[in-house]
């Protein structure tokens, strides 16, 4: 039996690929490449237990045909949909990077699991779903759910998707709505924008928005850690759960001061106005972790612990 992942090229597939392998699964990752790197996964190609085919998910015929010919006879037991849109702000100028990479992609991995008689999915959501809360700590009974980005709302729909496949055929789903999520090896964010500024101009680091942004952030190993937690303790068919940091969170002038200390300690920091980085971003939310605490998981480091290593890692991963 193989547990797949979709998007296994990606940032946050390469930490869960690595666990299941660790935990002995067999793995077979699709990925189009278009924002994942091959690089980030030529470790795990030397394993027997692991295949990777290069597949655009978007396009059914082409998600089916790659799939099939990959397993080669074989059974998928655990379909982990991590494919989608990572960039929000090119979702937001253009609404058909969303409609494809972050919709079809879901749509199309439920048609696959009814069609191939996959049991399980667990999905990679978001806190973009609820939309702008302010300051009012968002659960996951919160609602209505009212997305403002397009990613968001695809993302939205997605679960939806995947909600009726439980009614209909599918035998479990789990939906992780993530925060945050910073490490290695980063292929976007916050982090690897600001390096990025500074890679090209050491002594000026500007900012989106005036710095005032304050997020939940989660290393990735702790969000590999719930989501594996998650998909051995859920105890329904259908099962939502915010992944974070149990505290409030750690605003963007945080995360400057602490890039322009590791990676360009004379750097002048320069903020932009407003507290929101590009339309669509939400300036701050609060997110309830009860529901996962009380199902007996807590992650080992907090917003600003996650954030002081993954700098570190992606300077290092960047060679600053
Ligand atoms: N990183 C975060 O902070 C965060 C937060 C919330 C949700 N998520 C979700 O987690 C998942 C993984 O995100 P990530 O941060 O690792 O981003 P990522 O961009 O590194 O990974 C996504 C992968 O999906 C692939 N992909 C995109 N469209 C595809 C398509 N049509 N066919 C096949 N592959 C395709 C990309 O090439 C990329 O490798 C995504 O679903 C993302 O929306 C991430």
């Amino acid at each position: 039996l193989v547990h797949l992942v979709t998007g296994g090229a990606g940032f946050i597939a390469v930490t869960l690929i690595k666990k299941l392998l660790e935990k002995g699964h067999t793995v077979l990752a699709l990925d189009n490449l278009t924002r994942g790197n091959i690089a980030y996964i030529e470790p795990f190609l030397k394993n027997p237990s692991f295949t990777f085919a290069k597949v655009d998910c978007a396009d059914l015929p082409t998600f089916r045909t790659g799939l099939l010919s990959a397993l080669n006879g074989r059974r998928v037991s655990d379909l982990w949909h991590m494919a989608a849109n990572s960039d929000i702000p090119a979702g937001g100028a253009d609404a058909n990077v969303d409609l494809r990479d972050t919709f079809m992609t879901s749509f199309n991995a439920v048609v696959l699991m009814n069609e191939q008689r996959i049991p399980t999915i667990h999905f990679a959501s978001s806190s973009a779903v609820y939309g702008d809360f302010g300051r009012t700590e968002i659960a996951e009974t919160s609602g209505p759910c009212t997305p403002i980005s397009n990613y968001g709302a695809m993302k939205l729909a997605s679960e939806a998707q995947i909600s009726a496949a439980v009614e209909l055929f599918a035998v479990r789903a789990n939906i992780f709505r993530f925060p945050n999520v910073v490490g290695v090896p980063a292929t976007h964010g916050v982090i690897f924008d600001l390096l990025n500024k500074l890679k090209k101009d050491p002594s000026i680091l500007p900012v989106l928005g005036d710095g005032t942004q304050q997020k939940s952030y989660l290393h990735v190993s702790d969000l590999v850690d719930a989501m594996l937690f998650i998909a051995e303790h859920g105890q329904n068919k259908l099962n939502i759960f915010n992944i974070g940091a149990t505290d409030v969170g750690a605003t963007v002038r945080f995360i400057a001061e602490t890039v322009k200390a590791t990676a360009s300690p004379t750097a002048h920091i320069q903020y932009g106005v407003g507290d929101k980085g590009w339309p669509g971003d939400v300036p701050r939310f609060r997110y309830s972790v009860k529901k996962l605490t009380d199902l007996g998981w807590s992650p080992r480091m907090n917003s600003e612990q996650a954030l002081r290593l993954a700098i570190k890692e992606i300077a290092a991963q960047m060679g600053m």
